[in-house]
């Protein structure tokens, strides 16, 4: 496995396998990565002949007041982790190589980025969309993986992909959870002990509104309630959202006759935790 913070190399090693008629996966990452992420890396080694891994911690889609400087940072463990699972080439730049001075493209995809998430951190979406699309024109791969950990990514990215006729084939991968249920996420390190507690129950308490969805209950509003309801009594969680969706738009959705995304944005004491289910009801 090659690891490289050379953005010349990186390209020039990619064009030569796809001259090579090789296939590349590609997994965009942030680093600190824990199996969530390494689930990414097998699914697309298992759909192309070379994985690429990009770790960058990504400045453009931090807002002000978010943890950019304090991301754990841990290349070396993650290099070793990705090279056992079969990775080809990591590549890690460094910001200022990214945005390099006289950068001045942004991509923005409206609608789909506005709400959830992107009605509380501003510009954040424009940052994963334009640093995607530079990691896209360097890496130039036939498929990226992404995790439905993080939902509304995944639409954006589509929507992106699909607008700019990137010829990408864009795969969503299942959420990968601790044996309590809570998803993985490099912030859940930031968890004191009581709050890991209390976090497990973000993930029950979805699973519990989508079986009363799956039970007959079509009112969102109901559905969105129980989630609240079951929240109640961890005194350490602040719910930011509770939302039903269309997986696709990222559009409000009232009533749970098709598929419903019900995702949910949750406060452990200062961390910020996203999580969602898939309700697929038969209509
Ligand atoms: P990061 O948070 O490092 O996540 C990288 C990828 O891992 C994303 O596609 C995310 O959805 C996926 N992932 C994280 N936790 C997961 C879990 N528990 N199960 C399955 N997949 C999981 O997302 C980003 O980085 C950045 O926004 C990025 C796309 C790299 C752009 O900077």
């Amino acid at each position: 496995m090659i690891v490289t913070d050379s953005e010349q190399s990186a390209a020039k090693i990619c064009a030569d396998w796809r001259a090579e008629g090789l296939s590349i996966g590609f997994v965009p990452t942030m680093g600190a990565l824990h199996r969530g992420h390494e689930s990414l890396v097998e699914l697309a080694s298992s759909s192309s002949d070379r994985v690429v891994v990009s770790i960058f911690v990504n400045p453009s889609q931090f807002g002000p007041s978010e943890d950019l400087d304090s991301y754990p940072r841990t290349l070396e463990e993650d290099c070793n982790k990705v090279r056992e699972l079969g990775a080809s080439l990591v590549f890690a730049p460094k910001a200022d190589a990214v945005y390099s001075s006289g950068f001045s493209t942004g991509v923005s995809v409206s609608n789909v980025s506005d709400g959830l998430c992107g009605a509380f951190r501003r510009g954040h979406f424009d940052g994963v969309t334009t640093v995607c699309a530079v990691l896209f024109g360097i890496v130039r791969p036939d498929r990226a993986v992404f995790g439905m950990k993080d939902a509304q990514q995944v639409a954006v990215i589509k929507r992106m992909v699909s607008d700019l006729r990137l010829g990408i084939e864009i795969i969503a991968a299942p959420i990968v959870r601790e044996s309590d249920g809570l998803a993985l996420s490099s912030r859940n390190q930031y968890l004191s002990f009581e709050e890991r507690q209390q976090a497990s129950t973000i993930s029950t308490a979805l699973r519990n509104a989508s079986d009363l969805a799956l039970s007959g209950e079509k009112s969102c509003k109901v559905i969105k309630n129980a989630f609240l309801v079951a929240l109640e009594h961890s005194d350490l969680l602040r719910v930011q959202y509770v939302e039903t969706v269309d997986p696709d738009t990222m559009i409000g959705v009232e009533t749970t006759e098709k598929r419903v995304l019900l995702a949910v944005a949750v406060f452990a004491g200062k961390t910020r935790l996203i999580d969602n289910i898939l309700i697929e009801s038969e209509v």
